[in-house]
């Protein structure tokens, strides 16, 4: 794993598209995903005359109309007709993206293209997933930091992730990094007591957590000598004030999750997202403007993800380092 960054950004749920225009938001820009035919487009969501959203328009011979005047655009972006006019169609455009679909999720990568879309590090044939979709009023480094944390479990999610017992374990943590990517492998830590770990992980031994460009914070629990759970979240920011995620949680289709567990586990997993929503919102409104917060040495991860959105390589791609600490 060496480089790892990545412009593609998960925005859609496949099934969720499809020949109605879909409206998302990346980094305060909009733009709309429509299919016409087999083929899947993604157009800045304004139309170039007087700014209307097209996503508010149809779809109709394979272009997208906008809803105000009528003008049609095609999946390229390239105007093909402007209604009432009997001259040649003027060459007018809207911007076109890239776009791929895999693994159930639409992503797209506008400005230049890089690397490959995340599809997680358990899927495919073998695994079983699913998939929740989740808003919170956030930045994209305060979830993320908070979906790969281990000190706020014993706190946010009492009971839930971790045991009512306040005994904890010395574990090793080992972070490492690259271009676009960083990780903490936890060592040493026996199975943890809460209800979720109960129902899926088995005899855990090591876990691991990680950020890859541009918004992805997976976990991954082994068992004995394979994966037996991960969650890959892929993050984005819609607007200065909101993240959503795609929540894929994933197992090894044989005696690791597998459906029932999966059925079980989605409500719980919904009940610690809402925990984590409920204490990120309140944090995030009680934050001064400006204010920096603390990072302490336990925060293994957030310095890290910190540049990797700044589009730097992280310090401990080149100085990776050990702790010990007590979960
Ligand atoms: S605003 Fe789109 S056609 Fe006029
Ligand atoms: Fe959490």
């Amino acid at each position: 794993m060496t480089d790892r960054a990545s412009t593609w950004h998960a925005v859609a749920l496949s099934r969720k598209v499809g020949t109605r225009p879909h409206r998302v938001m990346l980094d305060g820009q909009p733009f709309v995903l429509f299919r016409s035919g087999k083929a899947l487009h993604c157009l800045t969501d304004r139309c170039p005359h007087r700014f209307a959203p097209l996503s508010q328009g149809r779809v109709i011979d394979d272009a997208i109309e906008c809803p105000y005047h009528g003008w049609r655009f095609d999946g390229g972006g390239r105007c093909r007709s402007m209604p009432g006019l009997l001259e040649q169609t003027p060459t007018i455009a809207v911007p076109a993206h890239a776009v791929r679909e895999q693994n159930g999720l639409i992503y797209i990568s506008p400005g230049d293209q890089r690397g490959e879309p995340y599809a997680g590090v358990l899927s495919g044939p073998g695994t079983v997933s699913s998939v929740v979709e989740n808003r919170v009023r956030s930045t994209l480094l305060d979830v993320a930091e908070n979906i790969l944390d281990a000190t706020h479990t014993h706190f946010t999610h009492s009971g839930l992730l971790r045991g009512l017992s306040s005994r904890r374990w010395k574990v090793k943590v080992s972070v490492t990094g690259g271009d676009g990517w960083v990780e903490a492998r936890y060592e040493g830590e026996p199975r943890q007591e809460g209800l979720i770990s109960r129902l899926l992980e088995g005899e855990r031994s090591i876990s691991v957590g990680r950020f890859v460009a541009p918004g992805i914070a997976e976990l991954e629990f082994w068992g004995r000598d394979r994966i037996n759970l991960s969650t890959t979240f892929h993050l984005r920011q819609e607007d200065d004030d909101h993240v959503r995620g795609f929540g894929v949680l994933a197992g090894p289709m044989q005696g690791g999750l597998g459906y029932i567990k999966a059925m079980l586990f989605k409500p719980l997993f919904m009940i610690a997202l809402r925990q984590d929503q409920r204490i990120l919102t309140a944090a995030r409104d009680n934050k001064p403007p400006g204010a920096r917060p603390v990072i302490c040495r336990l925060d293994v991860l957030r310095p890290s993800i910190e540049s990797i959105l700044r589009g730097e390589r992280p310090a401990v791609a080149d100085a990776p380092f050990d702790i010990i600490m007590e979960l």
